[in-house]
């Protein structure tokens, strides 16, 4: 696919985002108008298109089972504006560190709202947890032996469930397969046995569910289906052996979504039916009664809302490369370097042209590897052009940082034709603030 096909392609799956007179617009602002307003690099996002994201997972859901509620994986983006937002929308939360807890409940989000799945916790750390009555998704026999410890220390009960590993390749980047034989996440289905067992020894530990989460950037139903299958037997083994009810079953999140224009996605209705239809089958052969199912979206959410708006600042020409320089880099978007992760690229201010070149887009940093985008074929681009990378709303800005001192970048909502900062641009005092000088 030539550029213009793949921009067309690309954008029939965001309707957030439109070309006007060859201009790129997010809902109805144009994006040079932002640039001008809050300055580069800039994440915006759209409103809209989360609210959209939001109530097409939970419905897709919702008409097949009535008994089930997000509990959004807020690692994907935690900006407390999309967390309120999604408050709104009668989410839940799913929390990797007690920061994330703390923000969630400072947000507003109820402590029965927000579930706490993490890997290497302190005793510390899942303490907060106990005493602020949040649900553990329990990843180890260590952390079931430090649950045990503190109700025991304290007095108090505790709400648990446990990770569950079923052995399932993804095929997604190594990276983000969290659900192999060999990852560090979960307890394998021995495991998982003697720590159901154990754990119906105490009283105050209220087994409440089973959890699983088996990557990110899943692109077909298979993977889902396998994994969902082996939870589900196993549930019903623990069921029926050890006589535990289980209320809860949290299939986790993974959904992945289209960064690329020839890229095959499958939809929440496609994840939908599979999970529900495996789980009403494995109710009626297993007698599950009552169950809440839980899913943990994050990329899905968020991942398309936004974009990244850069300004060309360096167009170099060497014998062998032309290059576009921009003013982020990696520390902004890390995921191409991370992940080796395609994000489409327009020219914002001037989107179709009659002269098209192959360029690398690379980033300010001084590493080698600090290259957004390979060998695209892009309109000709002049110093000053605007670059929009696409679907930059999950895992890019949370995972940004201040590599060569760089500023992280300013973040914007937009609703039609409003827009408000929903992060200001930093400083080089706020970079230097933790330093005694
Ligand atoms: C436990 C857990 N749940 C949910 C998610 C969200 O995954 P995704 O953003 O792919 O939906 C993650 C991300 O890795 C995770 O670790």
């Amino acid at each position: 696919m030539n550029y213009e096909e793949r921009i067309k392609e690309l954008l029939k799956y965001k309707p957030h985002l439109k070309i006007i007179d060859n201009k790129l617009y997010i809902e109805d602002i144009p994006v040079e108008e932002i640039s001008k307003e809050y300055g580069t690099p800039c994440f915006v996002y759209s409103k809209g298109r989360i609210v959209q994201n939001y109530n097409r997972f939970l419905n897709a859901f919702k008409k097949l089972y009535k008994n089930v509620e997000i509990r959004y994986a807020m690692k994907a983006n935690s900006n407390p504006h999309i967390l309120k937002l999604l408050l709104n929308l009668n989410s839940g939360i799913d929390a990797v560190s007690v920061n994330e807890i703390k923000l969630a409940l400072s947000v507003g989000f109820k402590p029965e709202k927000i579930i706490y799945t993490g890997v290497n916790r302190t005793e510390e750390e899942l303490e907060f947890a106990v005493k602020n009555n949040i649900l553990i998704n329990i990843d180890s026999l260590s952390e079931l032996k430090k649950v045990i410890k503190i109700c025991e220390k304290n007095n108090l009960e505790a709400d648990i469930s446990f990770r569950f590993n079923p052995e399932i390749d993804v095929k997604t980047h190594k990276h983000i397969a969290t659900g192999l034989k060999e990852s560090k996440f979960g307890l394998h289905e021995r495991e998982a046995y003697i720590a159901y067992k154990i754990a119906r020894e105490y009283k105050f530990l209220k087994i409440r569910g089973i959890h699983m989460h088996i990557g990110s950037q899943i692109t077909s139903v298979e993977p889902f289906e396998k994994a969902s299958k082996k939870l589900l037997e196993f549930a019903g083994k623990i069921t029926r052996e050890l006589n535990i009810n289980l209320d809860i079953i949290d299939f986790g999140g993974g959904l992945g979504i289209k960064y690329k224009a020839d890229q095959n996605i499958i939809t929440p209705e496609d994840l939908a039916r599979c999970l529900i239809n495996n789980f009403l089958e494995a109710s009626e052969k297993y007698g599950f009664e009552n169950v809440k199912i839980l899913l943990e979206p994050g990329r899905y959410i968020v991942g398309d809302s936004s974009i990244l708006i850069t300004e060309v600042t360096t167009i170099k020409i060497t014998p062998y490369k032309k290059f576009i320089g921009v003013n982020a880099g990696f520390n902004i978007l890390i995921r191409p370097v991370l992940y080796e992760a395609y994000h489409e690229v327009i020219v914002a201010n001037r989107v179709f042209s009659n002269s098209y070149e192959k360029y690398d887009v690379v980033g300010y940093l001084c590493e080698s590897g600090d290259i957004l985008a390979k060998d695209r074929i892009l309109p000709k681009v002049f110093e000053g052009d605007l670059l929009a990378f696409l679907d930059t709303g999950a895992y890019c800005s949370i995972m940004s940082s201040n590599y060569n001192l760089r500023e992280r970048a300013v973040e914007v909502m937009v609703e039609c034709e409003k827009s408000w900062e929903i992060r200001r641009r930093e400083t080089f005092e706020d970079i230097v603030r933790y330093f005694n000088i």
